[in-house]
């Protein structure tokens, strides 16, 4: 489910124009529906009911601080990859007793500052990493709480870009090294509790087969840690997919659940219903680390065509957002759906390049799609942009960073400002 729709021939969010939106704040804009990222984190919070559970929304699919605090208010706990992560979850309301600490390269700095803020759990991702967690605890007189990232290689068929649980990727402790080490670190580093496992198999998964595989290959191991090393939780990492391509129809969002079982991506439901069962008797807190499902399909992007260039082998619609806006298509070959904020009366398709202005061949949003004509001066919205959109923008070819917009109920919010040309420069001596 979305909160976009048309209505009246118009692209609407929860019920408002989106082209007000544009008039207000300009493009490129990226607009965020609340009510679809709530409803995303309660029905995966549902989804798990039968166990016991906590949804540590991964913070790095989309950190401004607006959205952090929705979550936070809904009890939501925070996976984080990154010091600065920590600080945003912070000074969002979040509580640090429910914020675990992902990533293979934390620094001395940031683990000191997760230690003051009192995390629940450092993911480690290698036995230096514990050593060193262990020396930094002691230099501060503390016992670090912390958890071992297990590789089940497992193949998420997934990008190769977003998968992360084959034994050649640079994530997690092989499977097999995992009882030596928790052995290793119970008997030499004191500075360390080993307070649970950990796994994630990949992110952008839309079939359930590598989550089951992934934790009925792991579900021995964790049973052994918790009889000999009294473990209190498994993650079981993030990794949903989400749709990118759906009907935009006023009342027919849920058009994908119609669909038969076998035809229809990974819900959340189906999600559920496969690994509750599987985990319930275990007498563990699980923990799930969604990012992109809360609020992926949850934002959009707009921007405004430039100009139109007809070559002799294409033509070439040039809008207003670039790679650095929204970096997915140039990068995993992302697909995001373009649709027109008004709608065109007439419902041909032409084949086009949606491209941006930056300096680089693969600064496109599609390439050769059939879609509706519009012309400069017209709004297109990229969709399902509300994660690793906006977080992953850059300043490439000094552009200003888009503006975005929360919409709650029938009001909407400026959560981040556009940045000004001063903004650019600041910092630099
Ligand atoms: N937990 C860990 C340890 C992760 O590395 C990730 C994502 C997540 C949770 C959340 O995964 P999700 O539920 O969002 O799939 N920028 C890429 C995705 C990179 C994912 C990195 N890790 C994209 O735009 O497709």
């Amino acid at each position: 489910m979305h909160g976009f729709s048309y209505q009246n021939n118009a692209l609407t969010c929860d019920g408002l124009d989106l082209q007000s939106l544009v008039d207000e704040f300009s493009t490129p804009l990226y607009v965020y529906s609340a009510a679809t990222i709530l409803d995303h984190f309660h029905r995966l919070d549902q989804a798990l009911d039968g166990v016991e559970h906590e949804v540590a929304y991964a913070v790095k699919a989309n950190s401004n601080l607006s959205i952090l605090r929705l979550l936070a208010t809904q009890g939501a706990g925070f996976d984080i990859v990154s010091g600065g992560e920590l600080f945003r979850v912070i000074k969002a309301g979040g509580d640090p007793a429910h914020c675990t600490f992902a990533g293979v390269g934390k620094t001395r700095d940031e683990m000191i500052y997760a230690l003051e803020q009192g995390i629940y759990s450092f993911n480690v991702e290698s036995e230096a990493e514990l050593r060193y967690l262990n020396d930094v605890a002691g230099e501060l007189g503390v016992v670090a709480p912390a958890a071992v990232r297990v590789n089940p290689n497992v193949d998420a068929k997934t990008h190769k870009y977003i998968s992360t649980g084959k034994s050649e990727n640079k994530f997690g402790v092989d499977f097999d090294a995992i009882p030596e080490l928790y052995e290793r670190a119970a008997a030499e580093l004191k500075h360390v509790k080993m307070r649970g496992l950990q796994m994630h198999i990949g992110s952008q998964l839309t079939s359930i087969g590598p989550f089951v595989e992934a934790v009925e290959k792991v579900l021995p191991l964790v049973k052994m840690l918790k009889e000999c090393h009294g473990i209190e939780f498994w993650s079981i990492g993030g990794g949903i997919g989400i749709i990118y391509q759906e009907s935009l129809e006023s009342g027919d969002a849920a058009w994908w659940d119609n669909q038969p079982e076998a035809e229809r991506p990974l819900t959340v439901e189906r999600y559920g219903s496969e690994l509750v069962p599987r985990l319930k008797d275990l007498g563990l807190k699980i923990l799930l680390e969604p990012g992109r499902y809360i609020v992926g399909n949850a934002g959009v992007l707009i921007t405004r065509c430039l100009y139109e260039k007809k070559g002799l082998a294409k033509t070439f619609k040039i809008v207003d957002a670039g790679m650095n806006d929204l970096i997915r298509p140039a990068l995993y070959e992302g697909h995001h759906q373009i649709v027109p904020l008004q709608k065109p009366a007439n419902e041909e398709l032409h084949k086009m390049d949606v491209v941006g202005p930056i300096c680089e061949s693969g600064d496109f949003f599609c390439q050769d799609r059939m879609l509706p004509d519009f012309q400069p001066g017209d709004c297109v919205a990229l969709m399902s942009a509300g994660a690793y959109g906006f977080a992953m923008a850059s300043n490439y070819n000094s552009r200003p960073l888009p503006a975005e917009v929360l919409v709650e109920g029938n009001t909407s919010t400026l959560i981040r400002k556009r940045q000004t040309l001063d903004d650019l420069i600041e910092g630099e001596l």
